[in-house]
């Protein structure tokens, strides 16, 4: 059973705001099923001299507690509507306190470094289990490189850098070093955007020309890794909790930004799908709201203002290059989604340091490396083992990965051929063009989701599906136009 927090109405005149909770339950019928339940007299009028941002992220972070509470005792189970409503009421008060311990003053706060940001070394002093924590990140580099894994990408990224290098992820604290050292080209700037704080404090105190400054001067200016600045500016962060500094996050969403958990925007600021906007090379989002993350609305919004990221010489198709989009993954559907998990919950967790501190983990990788973060999941999935399961979906998303990226391979050198026999009209080949640009996107769109399918297996088989049907349509046409 989980709260979740709907989009709080606007204030009322005393400044107070209201959420309303709803619980889960799974269909016993179909245990994959869930429902949606409203909870009786569920309003919390919320009434606090904080900000409304201020309070949804604490009503987020109770909500975590909550939850592993409640999971606890009675998951799936109904609970009785007065213990409910004295959890709510509970719940609500201790939100007030919260929040109004918020105000009191901050605490002192450590020197910038030269770049302006207070980098995770001087919060040592002050956190030194979470900088630890944050330090173990240097651990995580064992890479994949997937052009050996995967040899036939090079042909569908033909022309690309992603063509020439292209490994797996790895920890937070080698994201500088990284982007310096891929043979990608990488000419400007922009680049930078997703590696260090230092750019982003650039771009937050210079502007958006920032983005188009040359890369290897800019690169030489550049201290810290992603670091406390990303998800915490210069801010004390048991105060302030989670700060979303990349802007283009917030100018994209608008609105729409306070409807979604700090603890996914945080990470959403990089874990996303993006763009350069082809005139100022500023990073852009191409979406502005939920409604719009999925591959197809961002498909439309790209064939719309006629974005390339490449134009591929062999076939001569304009083609798509998806990143990363793991937030719009995650948040196309998924079960953890609906019941309010967060990206947090399952990659950072708490954790105890052996002298008994209590503290949350910055060690960012797969919940399944770390005991803790099994815990929480055993809180749900009781008897199960984590590692089969995510391992079974994962083997049957990558297994059609590749038999999709195969067909996607041999629709290319079809339409390669066609090309290169020159007695076809633009017309009949744009219109195969088309499908093939449309059709390598669906299945990129799954093939570069770092979980491999775990965060929403049901979302990667729709890419893949939808892959598949467009790659038959292109092969029927390339078969017309040679009958
Ligand atoms: C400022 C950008 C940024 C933010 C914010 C960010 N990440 Fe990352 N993350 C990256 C980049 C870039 C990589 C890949 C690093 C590499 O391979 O060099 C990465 C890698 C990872 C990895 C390691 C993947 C692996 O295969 O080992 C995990 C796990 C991860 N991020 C989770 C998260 C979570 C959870 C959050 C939010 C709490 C988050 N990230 C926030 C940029 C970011
Ligand atoms: C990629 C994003 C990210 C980065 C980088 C990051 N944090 Fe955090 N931090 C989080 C999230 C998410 C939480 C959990 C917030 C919550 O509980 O809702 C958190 C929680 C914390 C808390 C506890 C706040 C509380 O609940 O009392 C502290 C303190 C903290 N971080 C310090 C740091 C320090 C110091 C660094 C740099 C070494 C750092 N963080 C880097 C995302 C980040
Ligand atoms: C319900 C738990 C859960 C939630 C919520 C969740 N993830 Fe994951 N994530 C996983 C699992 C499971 C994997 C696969 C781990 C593996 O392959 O060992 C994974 C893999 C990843 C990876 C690749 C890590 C690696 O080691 O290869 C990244 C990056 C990542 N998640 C980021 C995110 C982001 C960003 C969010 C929020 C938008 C998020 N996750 C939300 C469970 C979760
Ligand atoms: C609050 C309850 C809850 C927690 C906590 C939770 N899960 Fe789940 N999870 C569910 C439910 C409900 C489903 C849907 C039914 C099913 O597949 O078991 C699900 C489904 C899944 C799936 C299948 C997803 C898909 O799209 O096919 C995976 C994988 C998974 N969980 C992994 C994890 C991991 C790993 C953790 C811990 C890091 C975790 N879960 C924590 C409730 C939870």
């Amino acid at each position: 059973m989980i709260f979740r927090c709907k989009d709080p109405a606007e204030n009322d005149s005393q400044g107070c705001f209201f959420m309303e909770c709803f619980y889960f339950r799974t269909d016993p019928e179909n245990s994959s099923a869930l429902q949606q339940e409203s909870i009786y007299d569920s309003q919390i009028r919320i009434c606090t001299n904080t900000t409304r941002r201020e309070c949804i992220s604490v009503f987020y972070r109770m909500l975590r507690e909550y939850t592993k509470f409640i999971c606890d005792r009675t998951f799936f189970m109904r609970m009785e509507e007065a213990v409910m409503k004295k959890k709510i009421i509970f719940a609500a008060l201790a939100l007030s306190l919260a929040c109004s311990g918020m105000l009191v003053q901050a605490a002192q706060l450590p020197e910038p470094g030269e770049n302006g940001i207070i980098t995770a070394e001087s919060w040592r002093e002050m956190y030194p289990e979470i900088v630890a924590s944050f330090d173990a990140n240097n651990d995580n580099n064992y890479r994949i490189s997937y052009i050996e894994e995967d040899p036939y990408i090079t042909n569908l990224y033909e022309g690309y850098g992603f063509a020439i290098d292209y490994t797996s992820a790895v920890g937070h604290t080698y994201c500088l070093e990284d982007v310096y050292n891929t043979e990608r080209p990488h000419a400007l700037a922009n680049c930078l955007t997703c590696k260090t704080p230092d750019f982003t404090k650039m771009v937050n105190d210079i502007g958006e020309e920032v983005y188009s400054y040359d890369f290897q001067e800019t690169y030489g200016s550049m201290v810290e890794s992603v670091g406390c600045y990303s998800c915490h500016e210069n801010k004390v962060p048991e105060e302030n909790n989670l700060s979303v500094t990349h802007s283009y996050i917030t100018m994209a969403l608008g609105e729409e930004y306070d409807g979604i958990a700090p603890e996914i925007l945080a990470c959403g600021q990089c874990h996303i799908e993006y763009y350069f906007d082809p005139e100022t090379k500023a990073t852009r989002m191409p979406h502005s709201d939920i409604a719009t993350m999925g591959p197809e609305a961002t498909l439309a919004y790209f064939d719309e203002m006629d974005f390339a990221d490449w134009t591929q010489e062999s076939t001569g198709t304009r083609m798509l290059k998806a990143q990363h989009p793991e937030m719009e993954t995650y948040l196309s559907g998924s079960f953890h989604a609906k019941m309010g998990l967060t990206c947090a919950d399952c990659h950072m967790g708490e954790s105890t340091s052996e002298a008994g501190v209590t503290y949350v983990n910055h060690y960012w990788r797969s919940p399944l490396e770390n005991a803790d973060l099994l815990e929480t999941c055993a809180q749900c999935h009781k008897d199960t083992d984590m590692k089969e399961k995510v391992q079974a979906i994962q083997d049957e998303i990558t297994a059609r990965e590749s038999e999709v990226g195969h067909a996607l391979s041999d629709l290319k050198d079809g339409l390669a051929e066609a090309v290169a026999a020159g007695s076809y009209t633009d017309d009949q080949l744009d219109e195969i063009r088309k499908i093939y640009r449309s059709a390598q996107w669906y299945w990129d769109y799954c093939y570069v989701e770092n979980s491999e399918g775990a965060h929403n297996s049901a979302f990667a088989r729709e890419c893949l599906d939808k892959s598949e049907e467009l790659i038959g349509e292109g092969v029927a046409k390339l078969e017309a136009l040679e009958a």
